[in-house]
This record gives structure tokens, C-alpha cells and sequence, in this order.
């Protein structure tokens, strides 16, 4: 058999990396609750939840016994023509955590795919309604909404990939980015008067990330924020578009941000913890008004998308197993917990050398320092304290699974720690 890191260098590409990547992966033989056991035996905490998506641990057994039960009656069928009791029972949870007035879900297989359905949605949605005119986005910076092409468009143009892209994205319309929580209620006013300003008869839509600004900064802004995003659009008859991908499902201590914010959006995107990390799968979640403005002949009659891997039955039971475990709710007592260990171990770290800031918000804790961190580095001092941690620019942050114990925290917050002060990460 190959060695697996040999193989993998010499033909496999990673995350945006050159191949054979720079810095070698570790191989990781299987995975149980906050764990990740690598090939030589060593055990690591995930402090990233597999990037926001593991949220209840990894092979949690209810979620094992639902893609089991599922496996063995039907893994997948084509979504065209055909349903199936997964994909309603998964719609049915998702419509009760969202609430009314959303009221019609899309399954797609990623994140990046269900933001490109919610930017078609808008567009068919104002062309449905006679302004074919509105064919831009408007967003703030710092935000990250995936990889393929229409959500590269909204991401920040500077941290993002745009001046790669630069003559083939959509040019989009970037406000200041949002500023950061505790802001007073002048503040706040001037600053959606800034965005307000940037609204003009190209719009359709206004895309962000609620509360927590993710891959774009690790940035946190006021619920209030989110408030009066939704009122500045329907007072511009656009479309509020939430990507709630990396916030959904408990990971800031509410359910969703924009139902803590008190609002609903016309369009929600949710993704990542909705199998638990399982599986690939995605969820654009619309209003009955967008439907029925895409249901014109103008609109163009139908919502024109329609992948593959729709609605896999598998990830959808998964998903359904996951979602019950939202509902039942024993992250509504560990996430702040969390919360309250995360600021414990994290704050005295203000006061290293090289720091810029410490901030914590739910099951999220970020450092972020004066200068890039030396990701190998830093990689590997977590890694030396067992756990795994993938900081980025200047950013050394975790996201624990809910299921982490204290003592798992404890040892995350040390890794932290060892990361922040490893050489060539001030
Ligand atoms: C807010 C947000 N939107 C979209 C995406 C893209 O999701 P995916 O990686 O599943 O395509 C991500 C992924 O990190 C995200 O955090």
C-alpha cells in the first residue's frame, strides 16, 4: 500500500494549496467524538469542528444509526420527478427552526452552491417582479460566502480572491464592513445611512453573514446590525439574502442569528453543522413570495437549478438525526458554557506580546495577532498540545464541537495559547 502522505503529496490537491501542498497533511486513520486519531496512533482535539461542521462531535451515534438505517433501504435517486420521506421529513425540521414566513426549501450539495440558488432566487425573484434592472448584489466587506463563482463575487474584494478574478466576477457592491459588536445607537445609524447610500435601482439583493463575519476575519457585529439590514431592505424592495452557513444550528448560542436579531430573511442559506458533519449538504430555505414572483413567466417560471446529488436521501437522514439534536437542545446549556471557558483561557492571551485582540462569541474563540501567523509553526505548537487548530492571516481561532468538556476547552485554550507565542507568529 502507499504511504499515504507520499501519495497524497505527489497527486492530490488541499484547500488552496499548491500540490504537493506546503506544508505536509496528517493522515487521520478515524475519528470519535472531539477526537481525530491520526495514522500513528496519536489522538488531537478538533478545535475547528472540521471546519464549523462536526458541531456534535464526530460519529455521534445517533447520526451513525441514521445513516446506517438509511444505507441499507436507499442511498440515493435523482431528485427530477422523484421524492422521498428523508428530504420532507429534513424540510419539515428545517421550515420549524426558520419559522414563517419561510416556507420553501431547496437541498443542494454545498455551501457555495446553495449561495449561487439564493443570488439566481434574487434575480429571478426581481425579474418576476418587472425589474430586470436589478441585477447586482449589494454586501459589506469582510465577508466570505464560498468559492464558486457567484459567491466569490460577494466576498471581501481585498482578503477575498478578486484580483485573480478581476474582469470575470460580477462587479457586486461592497458597503464599509459592518463595525464590531457594542456599537452605540448613533453608530449604528450612520453606519446603515453609509450603506443606504450604496443602494441604487441595479440592486436585488443585500447578501451577509449575520452576527459572525466567518473565513472573511472572524469579525462579530450588534444583532442590531442584522435588524437594520432587513428594514433598509424593504424600504428598497430588495431581497435580504442570510448566509447562515457557519452560523446556524447553535454555534453563536442561538438557533439561528437572524431569529435572535429578531428578523427573518427572505432567503436563508444553511449548510455545514446541518448533517453534523457527516456529509456534504446544503439548504436554501425562501419565502412563498419568492417563489411565486420565480413562478412568473418573467421570472422565469421555474427556479432554474437542479444538481445531481439533490436532496440525497442519506445526507438527508442524517441531517433529519442531526437537526433532531438541535431541537432537543443540550447545546443550549454546553455552547455557553463554552463560551464562558473560551473567555477564561483566551483573554489573559490580550497581553501577549504580538496580540491584537481576543474575542469570544458562543462556541467561537479567536485571536487574532499584530502580523500573519506563521502557519507551520503555529500548526504545529497546537498540534504538540494535541490539538488541531488551522489559523489563517492573522487569525488563531477554534470553533469546539458542543460536546467539548471542560477539560477538552482547557486543553484547546492551551493550544491556543502555544500557537499565539510560536516562533514568527508576532
Ligand atoms: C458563511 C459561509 N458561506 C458559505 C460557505 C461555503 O460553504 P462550502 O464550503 O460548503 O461550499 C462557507 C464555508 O466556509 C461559509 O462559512
Amino acid at each position: 500500500m502507499n504511504d499515504t502522505v507520499t501519495f497524497d503529496q505527489q497527486h492530490i490537491w488541499h484547500p488552496y494549496s499548491p500540490t504537493p501542498a506546503v506544508m505536509d497533511p496528517l493522515p487521520v486513520a478515524s475519528t470519535t467524538g472531539v477526537h481525530l486519531t491520526l495514522e500513528d496512533g496519536r489522538t488531537l482535539i478538533d478545535g475547528m469542528s472540521s471546519w464549523w461542521a462536526a458541531c456534535h462531535g464526530h460519529g455521534h451515534p445517533s447520526l451513525v444509526a441514521a445513516a446506517h438505517r438509511q444505507i441499507d433501504t436507499m442511498s440515493h435517486i435523482m431528485f427530477g420527478g422523484l421524492t422521498h420521506r428523508p428530504a420532507v421529513d429534513l424540510a419539515e425540521r428545517l421550515l420549524r427552526i426558520a419559522g414563517e414566513p419561510l416556507n420553501r426549501v431547496f437541498f443542494c450539495d454545498s455551501g457555495s452552491v446553495s449561495v449561487e440558488v439564493a443570488i439566481k432566487m434574487a434575480l429571478q425573484y426581481q425579474r418576476g417582479k418587472g425589474h430586470p434592472e436589478r441585477n447586482r448584489l449589494i454586501t459589506w466587506r469582510s465577508g466570505y460566502h464560498g468559492d464558486t463563482f457567484g459567491p466569490m463575487s460577494v466576498c471581501d474584494p481585498d482578503g477575498g480572491m478578486h484580483s485573480l478574478w478581476a474582469g470575470t466576477l460580477t462587479e457586486q457592491i461592497f458597503a464599509p464592513a459592518p463595525p464590531v459588536r457594542g456599537t452605540s445607537v448613533a453608530q449604528r445609524h450612520d453606519y446603515l445611512r453609509q450603506v443606504e447610500e450604496l443602494i441604487d435601482e441595479s440592486v436585488a439583493a443585500m447578501i451577509i453573514e449575520p452576527v459572525v463575519q466567518g473565513a472573511g476575519g472572524m469579525r462579530f457585529h450588534d444583532h442590531e446590525l442584522v435588524t437594520g439590514v432587513r428594514e433598509l431592505c424593504d424600504r428598497h424592495g430588495i431581497l435580504f439574502i442570510a448566509d447562515e452557513i457557519a452560523t446556524g444550528f447553535g454555534r453563536t448560542g442561538d438557533l439561528l442569528a437572524t431569529r435572535a436579531a429578531g428578523v427573518h430573511a427572505d432567503i436563508l442559506c444553511l449548510g455545514k453543522a446541518l448533517t453534523g458533519g457527516f456529509m456534504s449538504l446544503a439548504a436554501v430555505l425562501a419565502t412563498d413570495e419568492v417563489a411565486s414572483m420565480i413562478q412568473k413567466p418573467e421570472g422565469g417560471g421555474a427556479l432554474m437549478h437542479g444538481p445531481t446529488f439533490m436532496a440525497n436521501p442519506l445526507a438527508c437522514a442524517v441531517a433529519t438525526a442531526a437537526l433532531d439534536l438541535v431541537e432537543e437542545g443540550y447545546w443550549r446549556e454546553t455552547v455557553p458554557r463554552i463560551e464562558r471557558e473560551l473567555v477564561r483561557g483566551l483573554e489573559p492571551l490580550r497581553d501577549l506580546p504580538g496580540v491584537a485582540d481576543v474575542r469570544v462569541l458562543g462556541a467561537i474563540g479567536v485571536v487574532e495577532m499584530v502580523h500573519p501567523v506563521d502557519m507551520r509553526a503555529a500548526t504545529e505548537a497546537a498540534v504538540a498540545a494535541g490539538v488541531w487548530l488551522r489559523p489563517f492571516g492573522r487569525l488563531i481561532y477554534t470553533m469546539p464541537p458542543f460536546t467539548a468538556t471542560t477539560e477538552d476547552v482547557a486543553e484547546i485554550c492551551t493550544a491556543v495559547t502555544a500557537a499565539a507565542g510560536a516562533r514568527g507568529a508576532e
